[in-house]
């Protein structure tokens, strides 16, 4: 790439990095919005890309503490605001950046990178893999009836929204440590979401909240006839507060869809007596994972059962990759370089799906993402893949 520099952003280039973000994205942002993830950027964490003195492109991480199986908390790099003005696009200026940044992410010691993604298929090719999944439900609430079995703890309140912030924020914080995928949410990004300015409601109420002691849910109402509630947050420490919640939310006499974003072991359908009515409406990617240091990794979270494998990953991107032994005995991961035969072999991409237990490895074996001639290590990296708490995204950047 001629005339393109990639160089640290100065507090002179926020301006054009501002007009370039809401291009990119096509929205107008609050400019408090992007001032509230600035302040979680380490010193040297945002690039851009400049012709002579035009910022043509711009790509920044967060300083971001990452739940892993077994509650271990890495921190992790999480990359956001990445954008290529549309004058400049595909001419390798993402790439440039990225080699940059990620540079910077290793050189800073971060074991693992994080992003959500605008596309499904830009960020396999850099080593990331769609770890967690949004399932998109929504229920008709005027035909849903609640199974006989289903808790009913009492318990919610309906509470102010902006008042509340210090219990909400309380009960993310026990929610997160035993989530993996869950991200520690500092104050700016609360005080971010608790502004609930109008330009981030997407046409919809200010946000309605309804508070229980182990839980919370935060919603928006879109459209007059029919009336929808959109679940913007919903945060539940145990099962009765799950169950607690979704009474009060199917208890909105007037409104016709209560729907969620929420992920794929969500407990929801099986609280009705007819569990189609939690209707599939979407299922995407949620939060993109990449290993920077493997044996870092994969010694950080918990196995549901002993193993000993030998892993040949490839690394596209970086030489990140290579040939690791990873041994769990007594719940205890080990995992160093070793030259031993190989058991199985994936890039980089599918670690980073297989790595937090939504994805398994006999699934990725079928698409031909996984290779291992043997059925008993596959089973084996299945079970031992496995998280007992279902992964979610913390918040998406
Ligand atoms: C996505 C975006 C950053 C790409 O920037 P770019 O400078 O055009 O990307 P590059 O030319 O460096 O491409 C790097 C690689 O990614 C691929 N790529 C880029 N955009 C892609 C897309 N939307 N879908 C699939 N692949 C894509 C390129 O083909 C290239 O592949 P290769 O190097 O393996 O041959 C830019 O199009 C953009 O700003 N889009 C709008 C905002 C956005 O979506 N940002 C990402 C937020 S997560």
């Amino acid at each position: 790439m001629t005339g393109v520099q990639v160089r640290t952003a100065t507090d002179g280039d926020w301006p054009a990095i501002v007009l370039l973000e809401n291009t990119g994205f096509g929205t107008v942002h609050h400019p408090d919005d992007l001032a509230a993830f600035r302040d979680l950027v380490p010193a040297g964490g945002t690039v851009v890309a400049c012709e002579g003195a035009t910022v043509i492109g711009v790509a920044f991480y967060l300083d971001l503490r990452l739940t892993v199986p077994g509650g271990a908390i890495l921190p992790a790099a999480g990359i956001s605001g990445v954008v290529v003005a549309p004058t400049h696009r595909r001419r390798g200026v993402l790439r440039a950046m990225y080699d940059e940044l990620h540079r910077r992410i290793a050189d800073a010691g971060y074991p693992i990178a994080a992003l959500t993604a605008s596309e499904g298929g830009i960020y396999g090719r850099f080593g990331y893999g769609p770890a967690t999944v949004d399932h998109g439900l929504s229920v008709d609430r005027r035909f849903a009836v609640l199974h006989a079995d289903a808790p009913d703890p009492g318990g919610v309140r309906l509470v102010e929204t902006a008042e509340c912030g210090g219990e909400f924020a309380a009960i993310y914080d026990r929610w997160r440590v035993i989530t993996p995928g869950g991200l520690l949410r500092p104050q700016p990004l609360w005080n971010d979401l608790l502004a609930d300015r109008p330009e981030e409601r997407a046409g919809g109420t200010a946000l309605f909240a309804l508070l229980h002691p182990d839980g919370y849910a935060l919603y928006r109402v879109h459209g007059e006839h029919p009336k929808t509630a959109r679940v913007e947050e919903f945060r539940a420490v145990t099962a009765e507060a799950h169950a607690a919640l979704w009474r009060a939310l199917l208890g909105l006499d007037l409104i016709q869809e209560v729907a969620i974003g929420t992920y794929p072991d969500d407990p929801l359908p099986y609280l009705l007596t007819d569990t189609r009515l939690a209707r599939t409406t979407g299922r995407k990617d949620h939060m993109w994972l990449r290993a920077m240091d493997v044996p870092a990794v994969l010694q950080a979270r918990r196995y549901a059962c002993e193993l000993s494998v030998v892993l040949q990953l490839n690394d596209g991107f970086r030489s990140d990759g290579g040939r690791f032994a990873l041994t769990v005995r007594d719940g205890q991961a080990s995992c160093e370089r070793t030259e031993a035969p190989v058991d199985a072999e994936l890039d980089l991409d599918v670690l980073g799906m297989l790595y937090l237990g939504v994805h398994r490895a006999s699934v990725m074996v079928r698409a031909g993402r996984l290779r291992c001639d043997d059925e008993a290590v596959v089973r084996r990296l299945d079970t031992a893949f496995v998280s007992d708490v279902p992964a979610q995204l913390g918040f998406f950047f």
